[in-house]
């Protein structure tokens, strides 16, 4: 079965925190096919989201493809799960969705992504909770790798993987270290920017290196790396806190920033070397956390 009708909707997914970044070149991975984007995490609109769009607009057919730009992310079971999950909570009229089983990576891919094996959605795929996803992790430290714009476009992408590496190489598991990439962090200037939790630790410019030194100083050793540190001004403790925009150093002309920050996806630096890509079930960096015993 492949889905070349041209009738069908085609949604491209981004899988992960990195596609959310580079939402115009999956776009652009639909070349003259007309196409919508959606984002399995992080981003908008949701994968949900858009099917209820899609559905309320009557669409008969819905063909999803996964697009992953970066070296890692889940694979495209989820995006079944995702969509069965939609299906099975959605009342009135569901278009038929199909999902290929391959996930779109290049330019120029994406015939041959349509042209091989797509599965229909029917609402008996896997379901979105497990007894293996129960529990909080019992992690010492959480680690917040900021993919908001400006962070990204000055790496942090990179960032995130030294600092998979760098645990990975030391032994750092989900009970060691949890690291989480969110959204904006608000010290854009200092992009790079991560946070360690609980120790309320901000660090700058954090390149590769800056991040294999967090790793081995601060979260394995214990000691803070003062040369990245951002100073921590604190609020009033008061319960209301101040917003970016009240300190009155927003860039002229950058309008509003609200809508730029927030979400956060979780990563697994150790499970993400365990979990092959690619075998249906994956998860790693730029996504959700791999639970213990069960891949996802
Ligand atoms: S984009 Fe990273 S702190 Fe704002």
């Amino acid at each position: 079965m492949s889905v070349d009708d041209r009738a069908e909707h085609l949604v491209l997914v981004g899988m992960s925190a990195h596609e959310v970044a580079l939402a115009d070149r999956v776009a652009r991975l639909a070349g003259d096919r007309l196409a919508t984007v959606a984002f399995l995490q992080v981003g908008d609109p949701s994968l949900s989201r858009e099917l209820t769009r899609l559905a309320d607009l009557g669409t008969g057919r819905v063909a999803l493809v996964g697009v992953r730009l970066g070296a890692s992310g889940p694979g495209a079971s989820w995006l079944r799960r995702v969509a069965g999950h939609w299906w099975r909570e959605r009342s009135g009229h569901r278009p038929e969705i199909t999902v290929a089983a391959q996930l779109l990576r290049h330019d120029g891919e994406l015939p041959t992504v349509l042209g091989r094996a797509v599965r229909p959605v029917t609402g008996r795929e896997a379901g979105l909770a497990s007894a293996a996803w129960q529990d909080v992790p019992g992690h010492r430290y959480q680690v917040l790798v900021c993919r908001g714009p400006r962070c990204t476009a000055r790496g942090s992408d990179a960032t995130a993987a030294a600092l998979s590496r760098a645990l990975v190489e030391h032994g750092q598991g989900d009970d060691d270290v949890l690291v989480t990439q969110t959204g904006c962090l608000f010290p854009c200037n200092h992009a790079p920017v991560v946070a360690v939790q609980p120790d309320d630790v901000w660090y700058g410019r954090v390149d590769d290196a800056a991040a294999t030194r967090v790793v081995a100083q601060h979260l394995v050793a214990g000691a803070p790396v003062t040369e990245q540190r951002l100073p921590r001004r604190r609020g009033p403790a008061r319960g209301l806190g101040w917003s970016h925009t009240s300190r009155g150093d927003q860039e002229p002309g950058a309008g509003s920033d609200a809508e730029v920050r927030g979400g956060s996806a979780t990563v697994s630096p150790l499970r993400e070397q365990r979990v092959k890509p690619d075998t249906g079930h994956g998860t790693s960096a730029d996504q959700g956390r791999e639970p213990r015993g069960e891949t996802r």
